[in-house]
Protein backbone atom coordinates (compact mmCIF):
# COMPACT_ATOMS: atom_id res chain seq x y z
CA UNK A 1 0.00 0.00 0.00
CA UNK A 2 1.44 3.60 -1.33
CA UNK A 3 1.86 6.07 1.05
CA UNK A 4 -0.64 8.41 -1.18
CA UNK A 5 -3.41 6.20 -0.19
CA UNK A 6 -3.43 6.64 3.37
CA UNK A 7 -4.22 8.40 6.41
CA UNK A 8 -2.05 8.09 9.06
CA UNK A 9 -0.62 9.94 12.50
CA UNK A 10 2.94 9.31 13.59
CA UNK A 11 4.50 9.71 17.03
CA UNK A 12 1.13 11.87 18.17
CA UNK A 13 1.38 14.19 21.38
CA UNK A 14 -2.28 15.31 22.08
CA UNK A 15 -3.33 17.44 25.79
CA UNK A 16 -5.81 18.87 26.79
CA UNK A 17 -6.44 20.54 30.49
CA UNK A 18 -2.99 19.41 31.88
CA UNK A 19 -4.02 15.53 30.39
CA UNK A 20 -2.23 13.81 28.02
CA UNK A 21 -5.09 11.65 26.07
CA UNK A 22 -2.68 10.64 23.65
CA UNK A 23 1.15 9.72 23.56
CA UNK A 24 3.36 8.86 20.63
CA UNK A 25 0.17 7.54 18.84
CA UNK A 26 0.77 5.83 15.64
CA UNK A 27 -2.16 4.65 13.62
CA UNK A 28 -2.67 4.24 9.29
CA UNK A 29 -5.80 3.60 7.59
CA UNK A 30 -4.54 2.16 4.35
CA UNK A 31 -7.17 2.11 1.76
CA UNK A 32 -9.39 -0.73 1.54
CA UNK A 33 -8.40 -2.33 4.84
CA UNK A 34 -11.17 -1.44 7.45
CA UNK A 35 -9.71 -0.54 10.71
CA UNK A 36 -11.27 -0.12 14.30
CA UNK A 37 -9.70 1.81 17.12
CA UNK A 38 -10.85 0.56 20.47
CA UNK A 39 -10.57 1.90 23.80
CA UNK A 40 -12.81 2.53 26.76
CA UNK A 41 -14.76 5.62 26.93
CA UNK A 42 -12.97 8.64 27.63
CA UNK A 43 -9.88 7.26 26.61
CA UNK A 44 -9.62 9.55 23.72
CA UNK A 45 -11.06 7.79 20.59
CA UNK A 46 -12.94 10.69 19.32
CA UNK A 47 -10.06 12.68 19.89
CA UNK A 48 -8.08 10.77 17.41
CA UNK A 49 -10.77 11.63 15.08
CA UNK A 50 -10.46 14.92 15.06
CA UNK A 51 -7.18 14.82 15.01
CA UNK A 52 -7.59 13.33 11.38
CA UNK A 53 -9.41 15.50 10.19
CA UNK A 54 -7.87 18.57 11.41
CA UNK A 55 -10.38 19.68 13.65
CA UNK A 56 -7.81 19.27 16.78
CA UNK A 57 -4.21 19.99 16.68
CA UNK A 58 -1.45 17.79 18.01
CA UNK A 59 1.04 19.06 20.48
CA UNK A 60 3.57 17.30 18.74
CA UNK A 61 3.97 14.56 15.78
CA UNK A 62 2.54 14.02 12.24
CA UNK A 63 -0.52 13.76 10.60
CA UNK A 64 -1.06 13.00 7.15
CA UNK A 65 -4.11 12.79 4.31
CA UNK A 66 -2.13 10.75 1.63
CA UNK A 67 1.62 12.16 0.58
CA UNK A 68 0.26 16.06 2.46
CA UNK A 69 1.19 16.54 5.84
CA UNK A 70 -1.94 18.47 7.10
CA UNK A 71 -0.60 19.40 10.78
CA UNK A 72 0.15 22.79 11.39
CA UNK A 73 -1.57 23.61 8.02
CA UNK A 74 -4.94 25.94 7.41
CA UNK A 75 -8.15 23.45 5.98
CA UNK A 76 -8.04 25.52 2.83
CA UNK A 77 -4.65 24.18 1.92
CA UNK A 78 -5.80 20.39 2.27
CA UNK A 79 -9.37 20.81 1.11
CA UNK A 80 -9.17 18.62 -1.82
CA UNK A 81 -7.59 16.17 0.48
CA UNK A 82 -9.94 16.26 3.54
CA UNK A 83 -12.71 15.80 0.82
CA UNK A 84 -11.87 12.28 0.35
CA UNK A 85 -12.96 11.64 4.20
CA UNK A 86 -16.66 11.85 5.34
CA UNK A 87 -17.39 11.12 9.00
CA UNK A 88 -20.57 10.14 11.16
CA UNK A 89 -20.93 11.92 14.26
CA UNK A 90 -20.93 9.86 17.68
CA UNK A 91 -24.71 10.53 17.63
CA UNK A 92 -25.15 11.74 14.02
CA UNK A 93 -25.40 15.17 15.30
CA UNK A 94 -28.26 16.21 12.75
CA UNK A 95 -29.71 19.80 12.34
CA UNK A 96 -33.11 19.52 14.21
CA UNK A 97 -34.25 22.73 12.60
CA UNK A 98 -33.88 20.62 8.83
CA UNK A 99 -35.87 17.65 7.61
CA UNK A 100 -33.85 14.56 6.91
CA UNK A 101 -33.55 15.71 3.13
CA UNK A 102 -32.01 18.60 4.36
CA UNK A 103 -29.76 17.62 6.61
CA UNK A 104 -28.57 15.01 3.55
CA UNK A 105 -28.30 17.69 1.27
CA UNK A 106 -27.38 20.90 2.65
CA UNK A 107 -23.72 20.43 2.19
CA UNK A 108 -23.63 19.56 -1.91
CA UNK A 109 -26.12 22.60 -1.46
CA UNK A 110 -23.55 25.09 0.13
CA UNK A 111 -21.42 23.74 -2.31
CA UNK A 112 -23.38 25.67 -4.82
CA UNK A 113 -21.78 22.72 -7.71
CA UNK A 114 -25.19 20.75 -8.49
CA UNK A 115 -28.66 21.66 -9.60
CA UNK A 116 -31.32 21.33 -6.94
CA UNK A 117 -32.67 18.53 -9.37
CA UNK A 118 -29.39 16.82 -8.88
CA UNK A 119 -28.87 17.23 -5.35
CA UNK A 120 -32.70 16.12 -4.63
CA UNK A 121 -31.64 12.75 -6.66
CA UNK A 122 -28.18 11.90 -4.77
CA UNK A 123 -30.28 12.38 -1.30
CA UNK A 124 -33.04 10.28 -2.39
CA UNK A 125 -30.28 7.57 -3.75
CA UNK A 126 -28.20 7.89 -0.50
CA UNK A 127 -31.36 7.85 2.09
CA UNK A 128 -32.40 4.50 -0.80
CA UNK A 129 -28.70 2.95 0.25
CA UNK A 130 -29.25 3.25 3.99
CA UNK A 131 -33.11 1.98 3.51
CA UNK A 132 -34.63 5.26 5.24
CA UNK A 133 -35.96 6.77 1.88
CA UNK A 134 -39.52 7.47 3.14
CA UNK A 135 -38.33 9.60 5.98
CA UNK A 136 -37.08 12.39 3.46
CA UNK A 137 -40.12 14.78 4.74
CA UNK A 138 -39.35 13.93 8.81
CA UNK A 139 -37.75 16.00 11.09
CA UNK A 140 -34.67 14.22 13.11
CA UNK A 141 -37.06 14.37 16.15
CA UNK A 142 -39.58 12.36 14.76
CA UNK A 143 -36.95 9.56 14.21
CA UNK A 144 -35.49 6.61 15.76
CA UNK A 145 -32.27 6.19 17.22
CA UNK A 146 -31.34 3.53 14.67
CA UNK A 147 -32.94 5.95 11.48
CA UNK A 148 -31.16 8.65 13.18
CA UNK A 149 -27.86 6.93 12.57
CA UNK A 150 -28.58 6.09 9.18
CA UNK A 151 -29.79 9.12 8.28
CA UNK A 152 -26.19 10.19 9.40
CA UNK A 153 -24.84 8.41 7.14
CA UNK A 154 -26.31 9.51 4.20
CA UNK A 155 -25.33 12.22 5.21
CA UNK A 156 -21.77 11.30 5.26
CA UNK A 157 -22.30 9.79 1.95
CA UNK A 158 -23.70 12.41 0.01
CA UNK A 159 -20.49 13.79 -1.19
CA UNK A 160 -19.33 10.40 -2.96
CA UNK A 161 -16.13 10.43 -0.15
CA UNK A 162 -13.50 7.27 -0.34
CA UNK A 163 -12.91 7.08 3.91
CA UNK A 164 -15.73 6.84 6.14
CA UNK A 165 -15.39 7.38 9.74
CA UNK A 166 -17.10 6.15 12.00
CA UNK A 167 -17.24 7.39 15.83
CA UNK A 168 -19.79 4.96 17.85
CA UNK A 169 -22.04 4.06 15.63
CA UNK A 170 -23.64 1.25 17.44
CA UNK A 171 -23.72 2.80 20.95
CA UNK A 172 -27.24 2.55 22.28
CA UNK A 173 -28.89 1.10 19.47
CA UNK A 174 -30.89 -2.77 19.96
CA UNK A 175 -29.62 -5.86 18.45
CA UNK A 176 -31.92 -5.28 15.22
CA UNK A 177 -29.98 -1.40 14.70
CA UNK A 178 -27.08 -2.96 15.49
CA UNK A 179 -26.82 -5.25 12.54
CA UNK A 180 -28.63 -2.54 10.37
CA UNK A 181 -25.22 -0.59 10.89
CA UNK A 182 -23.22 -3.39 10.65
CA UNK A 183 -24.50 -4.74 7.18
CA UNK A 184 -24.31 -1.15 6.03
CA UNK A 185 -20.96 -0.60 6.91
CA UNK A 186 -20.02 -4.19 5.13
CA UNK A 187 -21.97 -2.72 1.90
CA UNK A 188 -20.13 0.38 2.05
CA UNK A 189 -16.88 -1.60 2.09
CA UNK A 190 -18.21 -4.00 -0.92
CA UNK A 191 -18.56 -0.73 -2.61
CA UNK A 192 -14.83 -0.16 -2.47
CA UNK A 193 -15.09 2.57 0.93
CA UNK A 194 -12.32 2.11 3.22
CA UNK A 195 -13.71 2.62 7.36
CA UNK A 196 -12.39 4.00 10.30
CA UNK A 197 -14.44 2.98 13.33
CA UNK A 198 -13.89 4.02 16.83
CA UNK A 199 -15.85 2.15 19.49
CA UNK A 200 -15.95 -0.54 22.57
CA UNK A 201 -18.37 -2.48 20.95
CA UNK A 202 -16.18 -5.33 19.80
CA UNK A 203 -18.93 -7.92 17.92
CA UNK A 204 -19.14 -4.87 15.63
CA UNK A 205 -15.47 -4.05 15.72
CA UNK A 206 -14.80 -7.47 14.57
CA UNK A 207 -17.86 -8.08 11.76
CA UNK A 208 -16.69 -4.90 10.06
CA UNK A 209 -12.87 -5.02 10.45
CA UNK A 210 -9.28 -6.23 9.82
CA UNK A 211 -7.11 -4.38 11.28
CA UNK A 212 -7.52 -3.04 14.95
CA UNK A 213 -5.97 -0.56 17.45
CA UNK A 214 -6.03 -0.61 20.83
CA UNK A 215 -6.11 3.01 22.46
CA UNK A 216 -4.97 2.51 26.73
CA UNK A 217 -4.23 4.98 28.72
CA UNK A 218 -2.80 7.13 26.27
CA UNK A 219 -0.78 4.70 24.03
CA UNK A 220 -1.14 2.42 21.39
CA UNK A 221 -1.69 -0.96 23.28
CA UNK A 222 -1.85 -2.96 20.21
CA UNK A 223 -1.83 -3.20 16.92
CA UNK A 224 -2.97 -5.88 14.39
CA UNK A 225 -5.16 -8.36 13.01
CA UNK A 226 -8.40 -10.18 14.69
CA UNK A 227 -6.73 -13.46 14.85
CA UNK A 228 -3.65 -11.49 16.63
CA UNK A 229 -5.88 -9.46 19.09
CA UNK A 230 -7.81 -12.73 20.37
CA UNK A 231 -4.89 -14.51 20.76
CA UNK A 232 -2.68 -11.72 22.44
CA UNK A 233 -1.82 -12.05 25.51
CA UNK A 234 -0.75 -8.52 27.14
CA UNK A 235 -2.63 -7.97 29.81
CA UNK A 236 -4.21 -4.91 28.72
CA UNK A 237 -5.47 -6.48 26.10
CA UNK A 238 -7.09 -9.73 28.19
CA UNK A 239 -8.48 -6.80 30.44
CA UNK A 240 -10.14 -4.86 27.40
CA UNK A 241 -11.53 -8.10 25.65
CA UNK A 242 -12.88 -10.01 28.45
CA UNK A 243 -13.20 -8.05 31.77
CA UNK A 244 -12.96 -8.92 34.97
CA UNK A 245 -15.13 -8.56 37.94
CA UNK A 246 -12.40 -6.49 39.77
CA UNK A 247 -11.60 -4.16 37.26
CA UNK A 248 -15.43 -3.12 37.10
CA UNK A 249 -15.65 -1.00 39.38
CA UNK A 250 -12.25 1.07 39.30
N1 LIG B 1 -12.25 20.53 25.97
C1 LIG B 1 -11.81 19.62 26.84
N2 LIG B 1 -11.26 19.99 28.03
C2 LIG B 1 -10.79 19.07 28.91
N3 LIG B 1 -10.83 17.74 28.69
C3 LIG B 1 -11.37 17.33 27.54
C4 LIG B 1 -11.88 18.23 26.55
N4 LIG B 1 -12.33 17.49 25.48
C5 LIG B 1 -12.11 16.21 25.83
N5 LIG B 1 -11.54 16.10 27.03
C6 LIG B 1 -11.16 14.85 27.71
O1 LIG B 1 -10.39 14.10 26.84
C7 LIG B 1 -10.62 12.71 27.03
C8 LIG B 1 -10.82 12.03 25.72
O2 LIG B 1 -12.05 12.45 25.15
P1 LIG B 1 -12.70 11.69 23.92
O3 LIG B 1 -13.99 12.37 23.66
O4 LIG B 1 -11.72 11.63 22.81
O5 LIG B 1 -12.92 10.23 24.51
P2 LIG B 1 -13.67 8.98 23.86
O6 LIG B 1 -12.76 7.82 23.92
O7 LIG B 1 -14.23 9.38 22.55
O8 LIG B 1 -14.85 8.75 24.93
P3 LIG B 1 -16.35 8.16 24.69
O9 LIG B 1 -16.19 6.68 24.47
O10 LIG B 1 -17.03 8.46 25.97
O11 LIG B 1 -16.93 8.88 23.52
C9 LIG B 1 -11.81 12.59 27.95
O12 LIG B 1 -11.37 12.14 29.20
C10 LIG B 1 -12.37 13.99 28.04
O13 LIG B 1 -12.86 14.25 29.33
MG1 LIG C 1 -16.11 9.60 21.84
Amino acid sequence: MTEQQSIRMERVCYSIGGRTILSDFDMALEQGINRTILGVSGSGKTTILKLLLGLLQPQSGKIFIGDLEITGRAESEYREQRKKIAIVFQGGALFDSMTVGENVGYRLLEDGKLSETKIEEIVREKLRFVGVETALDLYPAELSGGMKKRVAIARALAADPEYIFFDEPTTGLDPIGVYNIVSLMQRLQEAGKTTLMVTHDLTTAFATSQQFSLLHESKLAFEGTAEELKACSLATVREFLQPTEASLFI
